[in-house]
């Protein structure tokens, strides 16, 4: 009886665990391909504060992937990233915003819908695992990931402010 009891309780636990795991290597894969793009976002930004923030992003999104090694550490976990098939998609999107916009005055803001679209994604991924991180008082895990969803917010607040500052102005 006692044994059933225990187990019943471990059950929902043991399924998300399962599921944080799983959606810790999306990201951690989603981070990872993320450098390519952001690479290709600065390269094709034409503001210099825009470029700036890119490359910024490109240095902060290093940083995502050391947190995430040091989250699987303090699981007793290899890191193992896996393929992000929506990271694949909106960095796909972005090289077609990109083609399409590039001699646009609306470029840059182009790139700013397109890199907002991947910060919201992935502030989405990182408010899931924060949550689970809690439940399971994963307390060193909680810290890391709530270290790096506050950077992916406060990223997609400033690309609204170049937005609202430059972009669309100049693009109007
Ligand atoms: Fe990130
Ligand atoms: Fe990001």
């Amino acid at each position: 009886m006692a044994t059933n009891k225990q187990t019943q309780q471990d059950m929902p636990n043991a399924h998300l665990h399962e599921l944080f795991i799983d959606e810790l290597r999306d990201v951690l894969g989603a981070e990872r391909q993320l450098l390519k793009g952001l690479k290709k976002l600065s390269s094709s930004a034409k503001s210099e504060k825009l470029k700036n923030a890119f490359q910024a992003h490109y240095g902060q999104t290093e940083s995502h992937i050391d947190r995430l090694k040091q989250a699987f550490e303090s699981l007793g976990l290899a890191a193992r990233g896996k393929k992000c098939k929506a990271m694949e998609g909106l960095l796909k999107e972005a090289e077609e915003i990109i083609e399409s916009f590039e001699s646009d005055p609306a470029a840059d803001a182009a790139l700013i819908a397109a890199a907002q679209k991947v910060e919201h994604y992935e502030i989405a991924s990182y408010g899931c695992l924060v949550t689970y991180a809690k439940l399971m008082e994963h307390t060193q895990a909680e810290e890391l990931l709530s270290a790096t969803l506050a950077e992916e917010k406060e990223t997609d607040v400033l690309l609204t402010q170049i937005a609202m500052k430059e972009s669309n102005v100049n693009g109007a």
